[in-house]
């Protein structure tokens, strides 16, 4: 199959991935894995620790051994609620919000069909989710607090540091879904009042797909919930209880942790700045195109993150995005963007066209997919 003329999906996986991630995987297979407690003497340096390092490095986080890997954001998602509600032992109330995905969603409802909680939904306002409603939904019986920092569809961004000051006043745990902004939105764990933060490596950190983690603050509010070989402490037959090995178990994605490694070098390299000033002049350059035409409903045009929403009027989202990738070579997603709570305010519930670029989408090429899909637009709507 031929490569699209203009991938516009970076919002579930990005490509194309930075020349220097493919460089640094080739070479990291060409040596054998090696991991300190797992090698002797190995060719190749500890690529796991030295991932660590540059993730903790990225989001200040305070503590690199507080950086938990696993295979993506739903992994890391289903590790802390889990793991969480594995601790707590007996059940709690819980909330999420409206623009949640559902790598939340689920392991929710999933726990909540077990009575092992009871979920309240706050709703957003906009494209956003008020501080003010999400205390509004604490009770007393409130224990952990789960929302998205980004969302995948509305493009917003949710104010965590002032939800997590009012949850931390509470003494309410808070994991913070970071998948949609860990590239994207600087971030400084030292000073943001969460508990724990999910990202992921395959979107905007630019590394591999089965990439991701989080960063959990105190460890001792999650209970492990695998278990296995850590190279370390093997006469001990239980999982053992110091970082990070009490959350990872088996042998790591070892390639594609040094993907992630050079995805963030990537991103340091282009500077913070020069991704913002990116995002913006994408965002404009569709958003100009869409917003000049009747035929397509923007669902966010005041997007924060490089994600536009919308329906080309009297075309079903499906076909809409059939007709741009067949016709154009554009690479969009349609549908409900695995997070149908907000589609049910947006348009329905039954789902939009998704564009997303990346630092890596030339802007002549936004452009000339912006044209298209107008084009598209307009002839649906001819006649
Ligand atoms: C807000 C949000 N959370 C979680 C996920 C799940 O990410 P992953 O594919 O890394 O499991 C996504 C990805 O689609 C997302 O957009």
């Amino acid at each position: 199959m031929d490569p699209p003329q203009v991938y516009l999906n970076n919002a579930a996986t990005s490509w194309p991935k930075p020349p220097g991630v493919i460089a640094a995987v080739n070479e990291a297979l060409r040596l054998p894995f090696s991991e300190a407690g797992r090698s002797a003497g190995g060719l190749s340096s500890d690529c796991v620790a030295d991932t660590r390092g540059t993730v903790a490095r990225y989001l200040h986080a305070p503590d690199p051994n507080h950086v938990i890997f696993c295979a993506n954001a739903t992994d890391a998602l289903n590790i802390l609620i889990q793991g969480f509600a594995k601790k707590e032992g007996k059940p709690f109330h819980v909330i999420t919000t409206q623009t949640d995905h559902n790598s939340v969603i689920r392991p929710l409802r999933t726990l909540e069909a077990e009575g092992r909680c009871r979920v309240t939904v706050v709703p957003c306002t906009g494209s956003h989710v008020e501080p003010a409603a999400v205390a509004g939904a604490i009770r007393p019986d409130t224990r952990l607090a789960v929302i998205s920092h980004g969302s995948n569809v509305l493009g917003s961004v949710q104010d965590i540091a002032a939800i997590g000051r009012l949850l931390q006043e509470r003494g309410i745990f808070f994991i913070a879904d970071g998948a949609q902004t860990a590239g994207l939105v600087p971030l400084d764990l030292r000073n943001l009042p969460v508990d724990a933060f999910v990202f992921t490596g395959h979107k905007y950190l630019f590394g591999f797909p089965g990439t991701g983690g989080f960063y959990l603050r105190d460890p001792a509010r999650i209970a492990p919930t695998r278990q296995g070989g850590t190279g370390t402490d093997s006469k001990n037959p239980f999982q053992p209880g110091g970082m990070p090995e009490k959350f990872e178990a088996g042998t790591h994605n070892y390639p594609g942790l040094v993907s992630l490694a050079a995805g963030i070098s990537f991103l340091e390299q282009t500077g913070a700045d020069a991704v913002t000033r990116c995002i913006r002049k994408q965002t404009a350059i569709f958003l100009e195109e869409f917003l000049a035409t009747d035929a397509i409903q923007v669902y966010n045009p005041s997007p924060e993150l490089p994600v536009i929403s919308f329906n080309i009027r009297g075309l079903g989202n499906d076909d809409a995005g059939f007709v741009l990738r067949k016709m154009y070579g554009i690479v969009t997603r349609t549908g409900l963007h695995c997070a149908p709570l907000i589609h049910e305010r947006i348009d329905g519930g039954s789902g939009c066209v998704r564009i997303s670029p990346s630092v890596l989408t030339p802007q002549d090429d936004c452009r000339h997919a912006a044209e298209c899909i107008r084009e598209v637009a307009d002839r649906a709507n001819s006649s």
